[in-house]
């Protein structure tokens, strides 16, 4: 723990658990470095000040639905972005005078709440931003205008296997989309938070150099404010402070003791993180996928996982007993835990940005089934760019799923060398932390940074 800066920072996380993680997790670094922490969040997924005693919180009204979330992931972002705009003055407002506190150096924003842009400003607040996902995809978001002006934008069904040439190793089918019927919605959500980031005084990102570099350097082209990869946040401090305490959903614990009764490397571990859903007919053929595999399997069904279905009624009746212990099957597990154990052999994942990340910093090779937005790209990036997974591509079938489980599996060429680079990105998100690595001296400008806002003044505008 650092000496105190005699400074609060505000931080302001998007409501759902991808990006909450990473929220709380970064105010934990910045609290070991002497800031005092004020969490702002929404009364939507209301996060529990007791887990964080030594964390100021605020709620604010959002007046957001769990039915709201449910029926459109997009719509709901997009109306948070309006709804939260007046609670957020009020809450400015008050913190803002309260002298009974620290004086606050700046905001920390998720990059997804673009509504703090203008709120700030008219306070006279300097706001960074927080990208919670990768610098890859943020490089495709940044591109939307031009890959709308080119024609790769809206996609077409028959363009789906072609280049993206100005964007490789991307493929019009892995742009950063999602499924709607509204796409100018959707673009206009994506041009609001890629400008309202621009006109931030910096981005924090939960990566390091050697990953995501060349991305990097990309965007620093582009974009004329500091970038500051610190991550892997989670790997600042010991996995048990990282994980279960900003879990919306309590973690099973007991899925480790099953754990600790298999051999190294020899179970195959599948969730698809906690907004992603996945059909009736998918459901069964990754079943009997994992079953046909023959290797031990840790399943995470998320309650809702299953369109139209409660949880695993799907199944056939005697499924799991039939197994004999070799599958095991829960709603939600502490997934830190499980990549670092060493009965981990491979993680079936949709890339969502942070299984993405925690399955590198463990060496543990990915199977790749993104289903919308930035996991499209990072599945990319991980099959083709880091080479070490393998995607799941055009449409679930158990056959091909027990192939590609073998190959990531099994002693072979192929899988033999997707192992050794997971192991080789493992090494380097270890080293990046230490003293002189790469995220550690980035963290130590980001703290120069934010000591330097007290000096900022805003344009007269
Ligand atoms: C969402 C988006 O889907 C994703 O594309 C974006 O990058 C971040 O926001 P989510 O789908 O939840 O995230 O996936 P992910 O980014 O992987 O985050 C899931 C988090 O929940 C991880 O930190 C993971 O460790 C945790 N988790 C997941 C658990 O604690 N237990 C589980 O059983 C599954």
């Amino acid at each position: 723990m650092k000496e105190n800066k005699g400074l609060r920072l505000l931080l302001i996380p998007l409501p759902l658990q991808g990006h909450i993680n990473p929220m709380l997790q970064l105010a934990q670094i910045l609290h070991s470095n002497g800031f005092s922490i004020t969490i702002i969040h929404t009364s939507f997924n209301s996060l529990n000040p007791s887990n964080y005693p030594h964390f100021n919180f605020y709620c604010i009204q959002d007046g957001m639905s769990q039915n709201e979330y449910s029926s459109s992931l997009l719509n709901f972002v997009i109306e948070l972005n309006t709804r939260c705009v007046d609670p957020f003055k009020e809450c400015l407002g008050k913190l803002m005078c309260d002298v009974s506190k620290e004086p606050i150096a700046c905001l920390i924003s998720d990059v997804m709440c673009y509504f703090t842009q203008d709120v700030a400003t008219n306070f006279q607040l300097p706001r960074i931003v927080l990208r919670t996902g990768g610098v890859c995809s943020f490089v495709a978001f940044a591109a939307f205008p031009f890959l709308i002006e080119k024609g790769y934008l809206p996609i077409q069904e028959s363009k789906l296997e072609e280049e993206v040439t100005e964007l490789p190793p991307l493929r019009v089918k892995d742009l950063p989309m999602i499924n709607t019927k509204e796409p100018e919605k959707y673009y206009e959500l994506i041009c609001n938070f890629v400008n309202k980031t621009k006109a931030s005084l910096g981005v924090i990102w939960n990566t390091f150099e050697d990953l995501e570099s060349s991305s990097l350097s990309t965007l620093s082209q582009q974009f004329s404010i500091p970038m500051f990869p610190i991550g892997p946040f989670h790997k600042h401090f010991p996995i048990n402070n990282a994980s279960s305490s900003s879990s919306l959903i309590s973690q099973d614990q007991n899925c480790i003791s099953w754990l600790n009764n298999h051999k190294p490397k020899s179970v195959v571990y599948v969730s698809f993180g906690s907004v992603a859903s996945i059909t009736a007919k998918e459901f069964l053929e990754i079943a009997w996928g994992l079953v046909n595999s023959n290797y031990p399997f840790l399943w995470v069904v998320r309650p809702g996982l299953i369109l139209g279905h409660e949880w695993i009624e799907l199944l056939p009746n005697g499924f799991i007993e039939n197994l004999e212990g070799r599958g095991y099957i829960v709603k939600w597990a502490p997934q830190l835990e499980i990549l670092a154990h060493q009965a981990i052999g491979s993680f079936w994942t949709h890339n969502g940005w942070n299984s993405t990340l925690e399955s590198i910093c463990e060496g543990v090779p990915m199977i790749c089934m993104p289903c919308f937005t930035d996991q499209l790209v990072n599945a990319r990036y991980v099959s083709h760019v880091w080479r070490i997974g393998l995607q799941l591509e055009n449409g679930m079938e158990r056959g091909k799923i027990e192939r590609t489980i073998r190959k990531l599996m099994e002693d072979n060429i192929e899988g033999n060398e997707i192992r050794d680079r997971a192991l080789k990105f493992k090494e380097e998100a270890k080293v990046c932390l230490e003293q002189g690595g790469s995220s550690c001296s980035s963290f130590e400008k980001l703290v120069a940074h934010i000591l330097s806002l007290k000096t900022f003044t805003f344009e007269a505008s």
